[in-house]
């Protein structure tokens, strides 16, 4: 079995000094485990969440590590509110050279179910903040001279399941984002998605913690053998960000230890939740 911490060597040549990242969703799970990569590389971090608390947290424990971050409150859905942040974090840090849109959340039900406002909600929040991000720092990129964005999808966009209809849909159409972004800012601007499998986050916590059966159940699911864990994502998205992925761009990158070989991430869960059965061994 693979073991979280075993690429830590390897990792010590990647330096991000005198970048600037911004990361979204930064406050919590993988977003908080990627500031933290990014500012032990020695890039100046800029940590937004719409929970100015966990962004304030995270930050604060960077700065007593002496790595340099920033916290600031925005929703990334709302554009003016994003735009001036940016400039904000341009004021405070320098110009941002990395950008990792990752604030997303998701949702479970029935396509007729849905309602047309949580359709909205979702697609906005997984979706059109990611365009957000990139319409207000691609450009800007170009004109500095370089740059990195990287967009955390899911899985569920590869391989999706009943019950999570606009999450999926929005995190497909992130991967299709992530291809048009990298055609028009190449070859200035790198950009890529990372679609994380089932990670232990505060968005999939009331799962794993509160549903009897359902970390088996993943787990059983995943040839790796265990639920990931955010640092996994974060370390690929640091290679992405860094001159080891310089050959990259355009691309989406499946860490899911395998899940998706058998099949969606999330596959017959809504029946399951249903039913109020999670037995790790029936299909
Ligand atoms: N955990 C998993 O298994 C998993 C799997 C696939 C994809 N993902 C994706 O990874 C990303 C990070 O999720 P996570 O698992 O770390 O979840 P998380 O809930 O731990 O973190 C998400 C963070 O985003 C913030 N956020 C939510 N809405 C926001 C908004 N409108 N504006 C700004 N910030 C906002 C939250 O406050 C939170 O801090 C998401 O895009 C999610 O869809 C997670």
């Amino acid at each position: 079995m693979t073991t979280p911490g075993a690429s830590r060597s390897a990792r010590k040549e990647i330096s991000l000094a005198g970048q600037v990242a911004v990361v979204t969703g930064g406050g919590s799970g993988i977003g908080a485990a990627t500031c933290q990569r990014l500012a032990e590389h020695g890039a100046a971090v800029a940590v937004l969440d719409v929970d100015h608390t966990s962004a304030r947290r995270v930050a604060r424990d960077l700065g007593e590590r002496d790595l340099g971050a920033r916290d600031y409150a925005v929703d990334v859905t709302d554009f003016v509110a994003l735009a001036a942040v940016i400039d904000a974090v341009t004021a405070d840090l320098g110009t941002p050279t990395i950008l990792v849109n990752n604030a997303g959340g998701s949702g479970m039900a029935r396509l007729g179910d849905y309602p047309i406002s949580e359709w909205e909600r979702l697609v906005a929040l997984n979706l059109t903040s990611v365009f957000h991000g990139i319409k207000l720092l691609g450009p800007r990129m170009v004109e500095a001279g370089g740059g990195c964005i990287v967009n955390t999808a899911s899985i569920s966009g590869v391989r999706p399941a009943i019950g999570e209809g606009p999450y999926a849909a929005a995190k497909a159409a992130v991967v299709a984002l992530t291809a048009n972004a990298a055609l028009e800012y190449a070859p200035v601007v790198r950009v890529n998605a990372v679609s994380p499998g089932a990670i232990h986050t505060g968005l999939t916590d009331p799962l794993l913690s509160g549903v009897a059966g359902a970390r088996e159940w993943w787990t059983a699911k995943t040839p790796l053998g265990r639920i990931g864990e955010p640092a996994e994502i974060a370390d690929v998205i640091l290679f992405l960000c860094s001159p080891l992925a310089r050959f990259v761009t355009g691309q989406n990158i499946v860490v899911d230890g395998g899940m998706t070989l058998h099949g969606s991430g999330v596959d017959g869960l809504l029946d399951r939740l249903e039913r109020g059965t999670l037995d790790p061994h029936s299909q």
